[in-house]
Parts: structure tokens; sequence; C-alpha cells
């Protein structure tokens, strides 16, 4: 049993927590394959930050088992897993291994007993001041790279499952974090995203205490590093320091995603947000008047228990206010041990569906309004492709917007021509409500 299929839903997180768990595999003398028919075991990196997500993973499991899993060795890892932990076993029993994100240190152990036979092991301790270390990650991207900085989350918001999946907040040692960011710039990684559920509440905890702007002002002078990122924010440690270095050193990236959720101060208070719209509005106003253009976004959940017109038409002027780049919006979907399940007046779904509908068509007309603005301005964008239908290659600039593009000198890749990983100057022609779209400077 030496080869693994390994697939990921979810956030960044997951997405990084899988190309260390692909790491540590590879370590242990397992070999990557494309195909699920192909591996011997097959791994499921879950998700279940809402309902939706985690139906997807007990469907795949279901459909994969019947049509080709025999003999193989099934693995449900992440949030689901350590939300259901041993219930997975009755309701898939094929399935022979789950574990969450806090055991990952234990995964070498986990495969030695898979490997003896074992057939119900598991990983769901939660109570760890470990933070997953591997010597290898395996990187899929040859230009960006995911750095985690902190694990767990301590908040404790009412609609939220991250508490009970990931376990406590644990930060990683500075002298840790730079060392796995210089050793890519080494390799030719020239931008670096920090992860963490609340990078904000990032704490060395080595002696020499780095707070999260230290850390970020730091990670902004590695040679060789032309981007930092970092996601996601709580406004509540959302200092103004974060927002000086920023403005400080071009390297760190001028985007900041700053979750709102609600722009009711009654929806906020019962979504035990710990801030009120006032304080979220300074935080927004301290990105205005930043010398440098700071593009802002958000998520937002509609629909929470007793959420009202007037709520929701405060959510709907919150966007008018800070006029946000771009946003992430959800209807409310109940999540196992969190406080909300017992709240009462719950939305229901067609009226969730009829607030979603009317706040993104707000958002787009904000969105269309922006972007048109940058028509006719020059934008650094690092190339992360080209796309064979549309003869564009497709770039990314520093505010997180897709910015697709012509080159003169360059149309398409071949004949060793490719201009992935470069970062070039672009002139904007044309905008949408969610990409733009431009012309190399040549
Ligand atoms: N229902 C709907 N959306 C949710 N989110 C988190 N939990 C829930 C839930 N129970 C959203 C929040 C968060 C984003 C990652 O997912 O907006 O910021
Ligand atoms: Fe999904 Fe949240 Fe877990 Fe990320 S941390 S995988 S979004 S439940």
């Amino acid at each position: 049993m030496k080869t693994f299929y390994i697939e990921t839903f979810g956030c960044q997180m997951n997405v990084h927590d899988s190309e260390k768990v692909i790491g540590t595999l590879i370590t242990e003398g397992y070999t990557q394959v494309e195909q699920p028919e192909a591996a011997d075991l097959i791994l499921y990196n879950t998700c279940s930050i809402r309902d939706k997500a985690e139906q997807k993973v007990f469907n795949r499991l279901q459909q994969f088992n019947k049509e080709h899993g025999k003999g193989k060795v099934f693995g449900v890892l992440g949030c689901v897993a350590q939300q259901e932990g041993e219930k997975i076993f009755d309701r898939a029993p094929h399935v022979s291994l789950v574990a969450g994100s806090a055991s990952y240190t234990k995964l070498p152990q986990m495969l030695v007993q898979l490997e003896s036979g074992n057939r119900r092991v598991t990983g769901l301790n939660l109570d760890t001041e470990e933070t997953f270390e591997t010597p290898f990650a395996s990187r899929d991207n040859p230009h960006r790279a995911y750095i985690t900085i902190i694990e767990g989350c301590d908040k404790s918001c009412a609609y939220c499952v991250v508490p009970f999946t990931r376990g406590p907040e644990r930060s990683r040692t500075s002298q840790a974090v730079m060392a796995e960011a210089r050793e890519l710039a080494r390799m030719g990684y020239t931008e670096i995203q920090l992860l963490g559920q609340n990078v904000n509440s990032y704490r060395d905890p080595s002696p020499v205490a780095w707070d999260f702007a230290r850390l970020l002002r730091a990670m902004g002078e590695i040679d060789g590093i032309r981007r930092v990122r970092f996601t996601t924010s709580h406004p509540r440690d959302f200092v103004k320091d974060i927002i000086d270095a920023i403005d400080e050193n071009p390297v760190l990236c001028n985007h900041v995603h700053l979750p709102v959720q609600s722009g009711s101060d009654s929806v906020l208070n019962r979504m035990q947000r710990l801030y009120t719209r006032d304080e979220y509005m300074r935080r927004i106003e301290w990105m205005k008047k930043a010398r440098r253009n700071i593009s802002i976004t958000t998520d937002i959940i509609v629909g929470f228990p007793g959420e009202t017109e007037a709520d929701f038409q405060a959510t709907l002027s919150l966007l008018d206010s800070v006029e946000y780049d771009s946003l992430f919006s959800f209807k409310y979907s109940k999540r196992p041990n969190t406080t909300a399940l017992s709240l009462p007046d719950q939305v229901d779904e067609d009226e969730k569906g009829r607030r979603l509908a009317i706040l993104q068509e707000k958002q787009r007309s904000i969105q269309i309004h922006h972007n048109s603005a940058l028509v006719g301005t020059i934008e650094e964008a690092m190339v992360e492709g080209y796309n064979q239908a549309t003869a564009q290659w497709i770039g990314r600039t520093s505010q997180n917007r897709t910015l697709n593009f012509t080159h003169a000198l360059i149309p398409s890749p071949g004949h060793g021509d490719t201009l992935a990983g470069k970062y070039l100057n672009v002139r904007v022609t044309r905008a949408g409500p969610n990409s733009l779209a431009g012309e190399a400077v040549l």
C-alpha cells in the first residue's frame, strides 16, 4: 500500500494542510497519484464550514466506494473528521482513518497503524500546543507559497465550527516562519501568503514575542520576495500598525480581507463578533486614509437567526459606506456545537435566498463602478498562467484583482517562452464586475 490520492475541500488553510500532508506521505515512502482509481490510500481533506460543504464529503465517499472502492483504504481528514469523529465509521464503514488537523503531527504513526491492518485509526485530540511542522510541503504553484503562522481559533463566533474543528490558537515561532520564508525565496518563490484563522492574533511564543505587524515587516524585507499577502483577519484584533506596515513597504500587498459578517449591531452582538459597526468602520477609515490605495474585501452572512429586514438593510448600507472591492456572501447555515443553533427566530431559506440575491446585485454594481475607474491606469501584474480559450495571459495585481492581458511580443506560451511567474506592467483597457483586461506595456 504505497500510492495515495488526496482531494481537498474548503479554505486555503486546508489547501496548505494538504500540501503538508502530501509532503509527510512522500517522506514516509508514498507516491501521489492523480486518479483515485490508481491509489491504494484515498484521502479527503474536508470542510464543514457550511452544511453543503459537509454533504459534499459524504457524497464523495459513497459515490467512490460504490464504483471503485474495493480493496482501497479510505481516510477522512480535516474539519468534518474532527467534527463528526468516530461517527464517520458508522456512516461510512469503509473509512479506516479519521483525523483532524490538530493531529497531523501524528500522521506517520497513524500510517504505520493503517499499514499493519488497523481499520479504525483516529487522530481526534484537540488538546494540543503543537503546530504542524513538516520538513517538506509539496507546493503546486512554483511562484506563490503559503506559510501557516498560526493554527486554531480562540474566538467563539456563534455560527462557526472552526474553534471546534481546529482547536485552540497556536502560533509558530517567528524564527521557524522566517526560516521557511527565506528557504522559499532561495527556491525561487516570489510571493508569500501568510495563513491563519486569525493572523492578527499572531504572537511569537519565543522570547522576542513578535506581534503580527512585526512579522509582516520582517517578511517584507526578505531578498527575492516581491509580494506578501495574509489571510484571514478578525476586526477585533486588527490594529493600525498593520496598515502602517503596508504603507511603508510596497512588498506588502495593498489588499486587506476584513470579514464583517453583518452591518447591524444587534446581529453582530448575537454573533459574538466582539465589535460594533462603528468600531469596524474605524478600521476601514484607517485603510481609506492610508497613503497607498488599499483594496478591501469581506465576508457576509445573511439570514443569521433573528436578522430582521432592518438588520439586513443595515448590512446593505454598510456596503455603500465601505464600497468593498469584492465580497464573499453566504446564507447562514446551522452548524453542530455552535451557540447559534439554539437561537430563536431562524430565517427561512427562501428569505435567505432573497437577501443574498439583493446583496450580491448591489455589490456587483459597486464592483463595476470601482473596476471601471481603473481603465487607463497601469498596474503591475504577476503572471499566473495562460488562458487558451481567450488567448490572454492571466495576471493578478497587488490588490488581488484578476487582470487578463495580451502581450504583443509573446502572444502565447510556446518555443520556451512563458511569462508565468513574471511581474509585468499592464495598461488596463477594459473592466468587468469581476476582472480587468489590458495590454502589457512593452
Ligand atoms: N453559515 C454561513 N456562513 C458561515 N461562515 C462561517 N460559518 C458560517 C455558517 N455557519 C462564513 C463566514 C466566514 C466564512 C469563511 O464563512 O462569513 O467568514
Ligand atoms: Fe472549512 Fe473552516 Fe475548516 Fe477551512 S477551517 S476547512 S473553511 S471548516
